[in-house]
């Protein structure tokens, strides 16, 4: 972080709320590579942390009271520390609160005896809003690291994801899985995570892009996407009912094998649905193992592959992000998908450095020419997972 965004995000605590900030902590943005709907099917999801942070600057109060503020808004929400709940009239401090309540709930169900105290926080972010990236997870965690030191609660950062989860599930109301908050606490420098969501296990798995001279370009479509509107919750739904017509705990428990069964039990918009998950899981493997044999120039087509799969059988692509794609890989890039939850966001196109400007070029012409709102584009790489910054 650079020294002036450190001082910012303390001086801006110290306006908000006339003292002196304890500590900093961050946590980046995600984007998923591929391993798209699989989380909460217990699947397979390779994401890395990218180097777009969200700081929270806190200091622990007397009282139980919880305040927060931001640089991307004039309002502070506050709240009591013993008595937060689901209020859609939180907005963005619903994530900050969920991660409070959330930290007690996970203390209590491991037995950790803690005595929270109130605090004020201020929080700046250059992770984008709304394009796929877990501006949310962000939040989520820098605010459940700077909790977990503050209250001495002791957590390890698998379990910290687990706590961003619940207060995203509970108090935020998005029925989310354990991805983003697992890539924004376990992220390295040039490295995926790659996480097995019905274990938690996860390794650390060396990218490569830089070395093969390849750069990940970020398309954010500037069409807002938002995880509690009802297309996620019904895509998480079919997966369910999916799982059930088999007689499995969830989608994890099927393989390609499967399909043909699954197909003559099951409605075609349900196995179509199935057919997405059970695919995917299988891709990600399979990029993960393409990835260390041979290297990202490699990993192209199961991209590809990953984008047609969600467009076509869970549909949740949209026109924007189909021609991000399209019009991307018709001009260098070597493999390009949407990712994150759909339904807007963004596209991701893994790209060789001498074609960036290239393919940057062709897709902002091709969204003019179609007349939809200029993208957003942007290259970025995999950069440290949360911490604690001052
Ligand atoms: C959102 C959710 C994640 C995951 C993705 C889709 O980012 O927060 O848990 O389900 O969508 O892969």
């Amino acid at each position: 972080m650079p020294d002036s965004t450190l001082t910012a995000v303390k001086s801006d605590f110290e306006l908000a709320f006339g003292r002196v900030a304890s500590g900093v902590w961050s946590a980046p943005g995600r984007v998923n590579l591929i391993g798209e709907h699989t989380d909460y099917n217990e699947g397979f999801v390779f994401p890395f942390a990218i180097n777009r942070r969200t700081y929270a600057a806190i200091a622990e109060r007397d009282d139980h009271l919880i305040r927060v503020s931001s640089s991307f808004s004039s309002d502070v929400h506050q709240t009591d520390v013993f008595s937060i709940q689901r209020d859609d009239s939180n907005g963005w401090a619903a994530y900050p609160f969920g991660a409070a309540w959330a930290i007690q709930e996970m203390a209590k169900s491991k037995g950790i005896n803690i005595s929270p105290r109130g605090f004020d926080c201020f929080i700046e972010s250059d992770v984008p809003v709304g394009a796929g990236l877990s501006s949310s997870a962000a939040l989520e965690c820098a605010v459940a690291l700077a909790l977990n030191e503050l209250w001495a609660v002791g957590l390890s950062p698998r379990e910290l994801a687990l706590v961003g989860q619940l207060g995203e599930n509970q108090i935020v109301g998005a029925p989310t899985g354990i991805m983003d908050q697992s890539a924004s606490l376990l992220g390295e420098t040039d490295k995926g995570v790659f996480l097995d969501c019905q274990s938690l296990d996860a390794q650390i798995v060396d990218l490569g892009f830089a070395r093969d001279g390849l750069e990940l370009l970020i398309i954010d479509t500037k069409v807002a996407h938002r995880l509690v509107d009802g297309g996620y919750a019904t895509r998480r739904a079919a997966c369910e009912l999916g799982a059930q017509i088999m007689g499995v705990g969830s989608l994890r428990g099927l393989s390609v094998a499967d399909l043909p069964k699954a197909k003559e039990l099951m409605d075609d918009l349900t196995y179509r649905r199935v057919r997405h998950v059970v695919s995917e899981n299988d891709r990600v493997v399979e990029t993960v193992k393409v990835l260390r044999e041979s290297g990202p120039r490699a990993i192209g087509k199961l991209l590809y592959a990953s984008h047609e799969s969600m467009r076509d059988d869970f549909e949740i692509s949209v026109d924007e992000l189909d021609t991000a794609v399209e019009t991307a890989l018709r001009h260098g890039a070597i493999g390009a998908r949407m990712t994150g939850g759909g339904f807007g966001g963004a596209a991701i196109a893994l790209t060789p450095i001498d074609k960036i400007s290239e393919v940057s070029l062709s897709v902002t012409a091709e969204f003019e020419a179609l007349g939809y709102t200029k993208p957003d584009i942007f290259v970025v790489s995999a950069a440290p997972g949360a911490r604690k910054e001052s």
